[in-house]
C-alpha cells in the first residue's frame, strides 16, 4: 500500500469525480429527508496545495488551477454543471488563492445537512489518522481503518435507504501490469447492490489498460443488468481524458455509475466538451489535441455474455 493520493488531489481524474459527486449530492440534497454517503477509500479528506507532496507532483496546476481561473468564463450550462463543486472550493479559499484542495470525504461533509450521515473507510493507519484529524470529530461522519471493499456490504441498506456510494480504490497494481481493484470492484458491486439496489454507486476506474476499462465495464454491466436486474438506462459511464490514454502517468479516468440521479447526464454532456478542452494537456508539437471525453448511457454488455 504505497499510494499516496496528495500527489494527485486535484488533477483532472479528481476534478471530474468531484464534480460528479458534487452534482449528485446537490441532488440528494434537493429532498429534505435524510441520506447517508458511504466513501469505501476516504484518502485524508483534505490536501495543502502548497505542501510537500502537491509541490513534488503539481498535477493539480493543470487541472483545478486551471479550472479556478477559467471557470468564470465558461458559459452558463457549465458554470451551473461546475457550480456545486465550484461553490465547496471557494468556500474553502474565501481569500481568491487556491491552497486548500478537499478530498471526497471533506466534500461530502461540507454538502451534506445536519440530518445526513458520512460512513468512511480508510485502510492505510497513518492516512486514517490524517483523516480523524481532518473530519473526526464532526458527529455525522463515523471513520473505519478497514478494507473498504469488505466493509461496503455490512454498511447496507444504509436506515435511511438514501444515499450514496463511493468506491474510490489506488489501482496501485496497473503499475505492475495487475488489475485486482477492477475484480474487486465487481465482487463488491454485486454484494452492494444485492444489498440495497436503489442505492447511487460510483465506481471510479483509470484509463490505461483500454481493453481492461472495456472488459470491466462489460462485466460491470452483465452482474448489474443481468445478475442484479438493474435497468439498463440506470448506467452511465463518464469519462474524460487530456492526452492520449495509455500506460505511463494517469492520462484518462471516469466513473461508471449506478443509478446516476435525474438530470446528471444532461449536466455532464454540458460540463464534459468543455472540460475536455480546459484541461488539455496533449503535448506541444502534436498538432492535434489529444484530449476527449464521452458519456455513455446504458453501458452495452460484451457480446456472447
Ligand atoms: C484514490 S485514494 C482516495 C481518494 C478519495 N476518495 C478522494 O476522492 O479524495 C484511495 C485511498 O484508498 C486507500 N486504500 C487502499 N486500499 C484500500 C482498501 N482496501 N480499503 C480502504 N482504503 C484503501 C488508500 O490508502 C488511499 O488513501
Amino acid at each position: 500500500m504505497n499510494y499516496r493520493h496528495a500527489f494527485h488531489a486535484g488533477n483532472f481524474a479528481d476534478v471530474l469525480k468531484h464534480a460528479v459527486l458534487c452534482l449528485c449530492l446537490e441532488r440528494l440534497n434537493a429532498k429534505p429527508a435524510p441520506y447517508r454517503i458511504i466513501d469505501t477509500h476516504a484518502g485524508v479528506g483534505s490536501y495543502d496545495l502548497g505542501g510537500e507532496e502537491a509541490e513534488r507532483s503539481p498535477e493539480w496546476r493543470e487541472a483545478v488551477g486551471r479550472l479556478w481561473v477559467a471557470g468564470g468564463g465558461a458559459p452558463p450550462d457549465v458554470i451551473s454543471a461546475l457550480a456545486p463543486y465550484m461553490t465547496q472550493l471557494h468556500r474553502l479559499n474565501p481569500d481568491g488563492a487556491l491552497r486548500v484542495y478537499p478530498g471526497s470525504p471533506q466534500l461530502a461533509a461540507l454538502m451534506m445537512r445536519e440530518q445526513d450521515a458520512l460512513r468512511l473507510c480508510e485502510l492505510h493507519p497513518e492516512t486514517c489518522v490524517r483523516l480523524k484529524e481532518t473530519i473526526g470529530r464532526d458527529r455525522r461522519v463515523r471513520i473505519e481503518e478497514r478494507n473498504g471493499f469488505d466493509a461496503l456490504a455490512a454498511y447496507l441498506p444504509p436506515p435511511e435507504r438514501r444515499g450514496l456510494v463511493l468506491v474510490d480504490p489506488p489501482f496501485e497494481e496497473i503499475a505492475s501490469g495487475r488489475k485486482a481493484d477492477f475484480d474487486r470492484m465487481i465482487v463488491s458491486a454485486k454484494k452492494a447492490v444485492r444489498r440495497w439496489p436503489g442505492g447511487i454507486y460510483l465506481f471510479w476506474r483509470p484509463l490505461k489498460d483500454l481493453e481492461a476499462v472495456e472488459d470491466f465495464d462489460g462485466r460491470m454491466a452483465t452482474v448489474l443488468i443481468e445478475e442484479m436486474g438493474v435497468a439498463a438506462d440506470k448506467l452511465l459511464v463518464v469519462d474524460l481524458w487530456v492526452r492520449a490514454p495509455g500506460p505511463g502517468p494517469l492520462a484518462g479516468a471516469g466513473l461508471l455509475i449506478c443509478n446516476p440521479p435525474f438530470g446528471l447526464e444532461e449536466k455532464l454532456r454540458a460540463l464534459l466538451p468543455w472540460l475536455a478542452q480546459a484541461l488539455d494537456q496533449t503535448p506541444a508539437g502534436s498538432g492535434i489535441s489529444e484530449a476527449g471525453w464521452r458519456v455513455v448511457s446504458a453501458v452495452p454488455e460484451p457480446e456472447g455474455a
